[in-house]
């Protein structure tokens, strides 16, 4: 079943075969891309000049000017070598402890791009009021903190930022002299050379070459395969060492296949020769295990030990490659090398992992909670072929009973890949079929991807060309034209604010002063966008050449990373982000308006990302291959999106290349069931596979999957509040867990989901039946389906999981409440008011907690209070046991949401753990209620747990209220 612009895309394809089979040529290693080259040579200098590296960069220190705040100041720098080259540096402490350390070249030939931080902060960041450098001969420093224990040193000469605490380093740039900022110079400039006193005459070295290099190497173009960059502006590009004293373990700057816990990348036992790169790129078939880059860039670095969590987040746009090096398991050592753009680097001094998500979350923002349904299951492939399709492939799923809740449409759906424009082939009743998706709550999603087939006969196109607000070419004049699905090509450049509008104006569903907008669709329709590294077939590294010119003649090297992110962003904000944000940027208020009154909680799907993209919708990992090591790696990465503030990720469930047997793409789903994003995609060739096509057990398996996941998006979408709140992941690492447990530092083939208390354990190898899964604590587990029970111990523990197919490897912390609606629906919008069932995992000590949030799942009141969050608690004291709700929100309890669910009830407690039967079980008010208990051998806390199931306990999810048991 194939659409007829099929045949266009396979022709393409076959022109452009880099677009489909990994060929790890097309895209640079380090050794191919001259400034890595040159940072990577710098410190090889550096390595074999050993003891006598000093670095060139010193600080004038009769230039320091401390700020009005205080907590700033200005600095001149200059580099030895250059002597009449200035540079000023900019050092702030903001009011939670960040430091900010920015230095650009001043007066120089040209302007460094320094707009990184503007598109990814959410705003400029508040410079601490009470903090106050004390300036000496030597340096300049600030003492802060609550304890006062965190120390920032700057030292002059060389230029050093040391960041301690409780007098030990933490955090040190440019302690291996790896600085270099290379300025702007003249094609005919000579290297001055150095006067007496300078820093290397000192050394006794007296040209730039003992910095520099001996050659010029690519400063003025550079060929890779066939393509020439012609680098107008000449060498730019940034080092900068990073060394995390006392820190052994570096997490963290997605996107890449690797494991959690960043391998090395030079030095001693490497795991791999280049460094990690960060260059947004379309790697079809990317390989499970490589430092090569990805869709996306978050240049976002935890360091973690057993004593601290402190991070590195360093704002820049331009190509960017990190050497990793585990000098020993104590400390860590990277180097940043990037291609232009200024120096911007903030340090995220902790001391804990939560701490570094709320100090990044300040930064950059954190993911707003999702509409509910967008936390459900999604069904994809490309292509679902006609509307009639659509509508069988819904029909199957509720025939067989399988829950559904949104439905894809991939390029196909578009003639000639012009997006928004129906290929009425195909889909001649596109608004229909919608309507028909939406009948019961479900949604559709719709592809738009960035590049506009270059014909007049495409309005989007053509509006576009006459507003002038495309990306151009080298010369900086027209538009730059190159291949992607469409065939010839061009690009909306999202730096234009001349496109924002005109953008926006495009989705709107009722045509307004006769401008071209996209009417065959509904308010409801969430976007998908692909391709926005951006991808172009016939492109060096099947992307933009980087001498492209975007809005304010910035080259598209200075601005790359950020591309796709700026795509995202104005979709988005035509969907209306929150009411919050739409005051800030006014065309976004007009524009959410416009679509729905009042707003809806958008969704948008990004490939391509940036530090930031986070606030504008979720993400996927791209076009991963059906294979057991890409299911596996694929876990890593959504945990270390969810590290790099990003945590509303998945993977495609089947993997996007290949035909997965059964047996996989049931150990698939728990993975998707598991994951923030949930959703089933695969390639064009690829036999279909959606559930119900499956033969038996797998089908009911299958089913039982995500019946699991729709019985636990209350625990989902909890779990996204507290992230919308604080920017702490949805998916926690072992070593987030628990920071101090060395043994759990590596571990990243279980992870806990939000609060709760739920550990997984997902399978990812063939024909295994049972798994191993790691306690650091002395606790007890119990298993989620059998309640058998399993105790930890504080020196860390493995335990043992039936793992056959039918069983997902799910253990609940003892200590926690756990509330699922058990009902079975086709769509998670008829669950709304379904009763809860509370699961309540008993602790050693008798005691568990949990919360519930709740709002409409859709609309923007829950920011102006319409909202229900409980805490469960539960209680032993003297031989009696107090199950309680009550309300922990920060509204009136008594809001029209909370009113409009008022009949919600509690249907069932289940209470894990108790080890003898009750004599009673009564409501509040001393009614007996209805109850059955199982006994277990759980004294010890170990074997099957006693479990007492309270049936109806007549109360209202809404409520306060106690049950009482007595033993
Ligand atoms: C590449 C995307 O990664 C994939 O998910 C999509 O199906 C194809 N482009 C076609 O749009």
């Amino acid at each position: 079943m194939r659409s007829p612009t099929f045949s266009g895309s396979l022709l393409l394809v076959l022109l452009f075969p880099g677009a489909l089979a990994l060929k790890t040529a097309d895209w640079k290693t380090c050794s191919q891309s001259g400034f890595c080259r040159r940072g990577r040579a710098l410190s090889a200098r550096a390595q074999e000049s050993a003891s006598s590296w000093k670095s060139p960069y010193s600080v004038d220190p009769a230039s320091v000017a401390v700020g009005s705040t205080q907590a700033s100041f200005t600095a001149a720098v200059k580099s030895a070598l250059y002597p009449a080259v200035k540079f000023e540096l900019d050092v702030r402490v903001h009011e939670d402890g960040v430091v900010r350390v920015r230095m650009d070249e001043v007066d120089g030939l040209r302007k460094r791009y320094d707009e990184a931080a503007s598109w990814s902060l959410i705003e400029e960041p508040r410079i601490s009021q009470n903090i106050q450098w004390t300036v000496s001969k030597a340096g300049i420093k600030a003492v802060y903190g609550a304890k006062k224990d965190i120390e920032v040193v700057v030292e002059f000469n060389p230029l050093k930022v040391t960041l301690f605490r409780g007098g030990i380093e933490q955090v040190i740039l440019n302690g291996r002299g790896l600085l270099h900022m290379e300025h702007f110079r003249k094609k005919e400039d000579k290297p001055v050379e150095a006067t007496e006193g300078d820093a290397q005459a000192v050394l006794q070295v007296n040209s730039a070459a003992w910095f520099e290099g001996e050659e010029q190497d690519a400063w003025w173009d550079e060929t890779f395969s066939s393509w020439t960059d012609t680098k107008p502006k000449g060498p730019e590009s940034l080092s900068l060492d990073i060394t995390f004293p006392n820190h052994g373990h570096v997490y963290g700057i997605p996107q890449h296949a690797t494991s959690l816990a960043l391998p090395s990348t030079t030095g001693p036992g490497a795991t791999f020769t280049d460094p990690y790169r960060l260059y947004n790129a379309d790697v079809f078939e990317y390989l499970a295990s490589s430092s090569m880059s990805l869709y996306g860039s978050i240049p976002l670095m935890h360091a973690h030990s057993a004593d601290s969590t402190v991070a590195i987040f360093d704002v820049v746009a331009s190509e960017t490659w990190i050497d990793v090096s585990h000098s020993s398991d104590k400390s860590t050592e990277t180097h940043w090398i990037s291609e232009s753009g200024i120096l911007d680097v903030f340090i995220l001094p902790g001391p804990t992992p939560e701490e570094v998500f709320a100090q990044y979350a300040r930064l950059t923002g954190t993911a707003p909670l999702p509409a509910e349904w967008a936390l459900a299951y999604h069904q994809c492939r490309w292509n679902y072929v006609s509307t009639d399709d659509v509508r069988t492939v819904q029909k199957r799923f509720d025939e067989e009973d399988i829950p559904v809740d949104v439905f894809w449409l991939d390029i196909e759906y578009a003639e000639d890949h012009k997006y928004f424009i129906w290929d009425k082939k195909t889909f001649p009743d596109p608004v229909e079929m919608t309507q028909d998706v939406e009948a019961i709550g479900r949604k559709m999603v719709v592809i738009i991807d960035p590049h506009l087939k270059r014909t007049s006969s495409y309005p989007v196109y053509q509006k576009a060309s006459e507003l002038g607000v495309l990306v151009k070419p080298k010369s900086g004049e027209g538009e730059y034209e190159g291949w992607c699905w469409p065939g010839s090509s061009s690009w909306i450049d999202f730096f234009h604010p001349g496109s924002w509008d005109f953008w926006i104006s495009l989705f709107k569903t009722k045509s307004i002063d006769g401008q071209w907008s996209w009417t065959e669709s509904t308010n409801s329709v969430g976007i998908w966008n692909d391709m926005n590294e951006p991808s172009v077939f016939n492109g060096p590294e099947i992307t933009m050449p980087k001498d492209n010119v975007h809005y304010g003649g910035w080259e598209h090297r200075d601005v790359h990373n950020i591309n796709g992110m700026l795509f995202v962003r104005t979709e988005h904000d035509y969907f209306g982000t929150s009411p919050h944000e739409c005051i800030q940027t006014n065309h976004t208020f007009q524009a959410a308006s416009l679509r729905t009154d009042p707003p809806r909680r958008p969704f948008v799907l990004t490939r391509s990302f940036y530090a930031g993209s986070q606030r504008f919708g979720a993400m996927w990992t791209g076009d991963n291959l059906g294979t057991w090591e890409h299911m596996e790696v694929g876990v890593k990465m959504v945990l270390a999106n969810g590290l790099g503030g990003m945590p509303f990720a998945g993977s495609d469930v089947g993997g996007f290349f290949g035909n997965p047997e059964p047996e996989m793409l049931v150990r698939w789903y728990v993975v998707g069931a598991f994951s923030p994003f949930f959703r089933a995609h695969a390639h064009i060739d690829t036999k279909r596979r959606e559930p119900f096509l499956l033969d038996e057990p797998y089908k009911s398996i299958i089913r039982d999957i995500l019946r699991l996941r729709y019985s636990m998006l209350p625990v989902w979408y909890t779990a996204f509040r507290e992230t919308a709140a604080t920017g702490v992941p949805i998916l926690r690492p072992q070593y987030m867990m628990f920071p101090k447990d060395k043994d759990g530092f590596t571990i990243d083939d279980q992870f806990y989901v939000g609060s709760s208390g739920l550990l997984v354990k997902p399978v990812t190898q063939k024909g295994v039946n049972d798994v191993s899964i790691y306690l650091a604590e002395d606790q007890v587990y119990y298993n989620y389906f059998t309640h058998q029970a399993y105790r930890g111990s504080s020196k860390g523990t493995r335990v043992t999981l039936s793992a056959q197919l039918h069983e997902v490897p799910l253990l609940v912390r003892g200590g926690s409440i756990i509330s699922t609606r058990e009902r079975h629906r086709r769509s998670s919008p008829l669950m709304k008011h379904d009763p809860f069932t509370l699961r309540v995992a008993l602790d050693k000590a008798g005691s568990a907690h949990g919360d519930l949030y709740l709002d409409d799942g859709d609309t923007f009141s829950h920011l102006e209070g319409q909202l229900v969050h409980r805490e469960f608690a539960a209680k032993t004291e003297k031989k009696v046991i107090r199950i309680t709700s009550k309300d922990i929100a920060n509204v009136d309890p008594k809001n029209a949401y909370a009113q409009s669910i008022a009949h919600v009830r509690v249907e069932k407690v289940v209470l894990v753990g108790l080890g003898a039967k009750p004599t009673s079980v009564q409501a509040d008010g001393g009614k007996e209620l209805e109850w059955d208990y199982t006994p277990g051998v759980a004294s010890d806390k170990q074997g099957q747990a006693g479990v007492l199931v309270v049936k109806d306990p007549s109360v209202s999810v809404v409520s306060d209220w106690a049950l009482v048991i007595k033993l």
